[in-house]
């Protein structure tokens, strides 16, 4: 199967400008999992919560979801893509998932970074895994984690116990360390990751935050199987076969995940 990942420059606030530019790339990308950023249609850096709220919609039944069904439908990809969801009275930083036949799920952001803690609530769910299909039928698992999740090692493990092939990471990273732990966190889990970054300086009003880019899809064998530049809008694509994820050992004598010591962990 392909995997693509679209690394984007979208504008604070400018969510149908932001869709618009998205579309060519969704369009071309030519894969059976298409990777958007986190928050690619609103914007990153809020002035303020009132802002955010501005700027959120319900998941499924939002114009980004939407849109995101309409591009899954044309093109035959499941894809993945940020967005500022409203639940109530709660913003969360989400994630959904969205295959040819329809929205399957959310993933609501669990571990929220610098000032997205003034604006959302984090994920109470976990660490989800859908089964999903590629263009020609043939099922993989796919999880979904959100940028800063990376820091903490358990998100990804999490959905690797849980059985994930692949780990879809819509991402919105400043810090510059992510790209270079991906392929341990590939390895370590023995699953396909695929980071959609963003590029572009985003101003809140008193300060600003750069965006590092580098997109990339790594394999369980920690390679960077495609990998963007820190700067520029771009598309990566890796074809990767989700069987070499399924097989956990790590050589005769040792299993990624079976020789696990969790008696000897503390939580
Ligand atoms: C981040 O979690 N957007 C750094």
């Amino acid at each position: 199967m392909t995997i693509s990942c679209i690394q984007t420059h979208p504008t604070l606030g400018e969510t149908e400008d932001n869709l618009d530019g998205a579309e060519e790339a969704v369009l071309g990308a030519d894969a059976d999992l298409v990777v958007l950023p986190e928050l690619f249609a609103s914007g990153y850096f809020f002035e303020s919560t009132e802002q955010a709220r501005q700027l959120a919609e319900p998941a499924p039944d939002g114009p980004t979801t939407r849109r995101l069904h309409a591009w899954a439908r044309a093109t035959g990809a499941t894809l993945v893509a940020g967005l500022v969801e409203r639940a109530g009275d709660e913003l969360f930083n989400s994630a959904v998932v969205v295959a040819p036949n329809g929205w399957l799920g959310t993933y609501r952001k669990t571990h929220l970074y610098y000032q997205e803690t003034l604006h959302f609530s984090p994920g109470r769910d976990g660490f989800q895994v859908w089964t999903v299909t590629d263009r020609r039928r043939r099922p993989y698992r796919l999880g979904v984690m959100v940028c800063f999740d990376w820091f903490f090692p358990e998100s990804a493990r999490t959905l690797a116990l849980n059985g994930a092939d692949v780990i879809a990471h819509p991402s919105n990273l400043v810090l510059p360390h992510c790209p270079a732990a991906m392929p341990t966190r590939a390895l370590e889990n023995g699953v396909f990751t695929a980071t959609a970054n963003r590029v572009g300086t985003e101003s809140n009003g008193d300060e600003s935050l750069t965006f590092v880019g580098q997109s990339r899809i790594c394999s369980p064998r920690a390679e960077v199987l495609a990998e963007a530049t820190a700067v520029d809008p771009m598309t990566i694509r890796a074809e990767v076969d989700p069987h070499q994820a399924r097989d956990r050992a790590l050589n005769l004598y040792n299993d990624r995940l079976g020789d696990r010591r969790p008696d000897l962990y503390t939580a």
